[in-house]
């Protein structure tokens, strides 16, 4: 069963979809199950994923990761996503530009902070 804020992925086509209101069995795409993202923590290899949080006088700023990501056509991270109790902010970011983002949140409201790389896939900070 999904469950609200979950991620899940399909691995034939590359969509990537957010559970707004849980309730279905399962998600199909391309005819086959989606899989659903579990957001790492912990970065392994020499490029670095995990979100970094930065609090500013208005919120709280989001850089991916301790080393900038790369932002290249090929190979990118495409949201960034704030959670707060009661809410998901989501930026979405583009080739090109810097790998981070800011949000209008207090740093101690953020439950987590996550972001999609579309080849490595999700990972977390909090
Ligand atoms: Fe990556």
């Amino acid at each position: 069963m999904t469950n609200v804020r979950e991620l899940y992925k399909c691995n034939v086509c590359g969509n990537v979809v957010e559970i707004a209101h849980p309730g279905a069995p399962a998600l199909v795409c391309c005819g086959k199950p989606m899989e659903k993202l579990e957001a790492r923590g912990e970065d392994t290899g020499k490029e670095k994923h995990v979100p970094v949080i930065e609090e500013t006088g208005a919120g709280i700023v989001v850089k991916v990761g301790s080393v900038e990501h790369p932002m290249e056509e090929k190979h990118s991270i495409r949201f960034i996503e704030v959670l707060t109790k009661h809410q998901v902010l989501r930026a979405e970011l583009v080739p090109g530009q810097k790998p981070e983002a800011e949000f209008p949140v207090k740093r101690q409201d953020v439950l987590e902070v996550r972001e999609y790389c579309n080849l490595h896939g999700l990972w977390k900070n909090n």
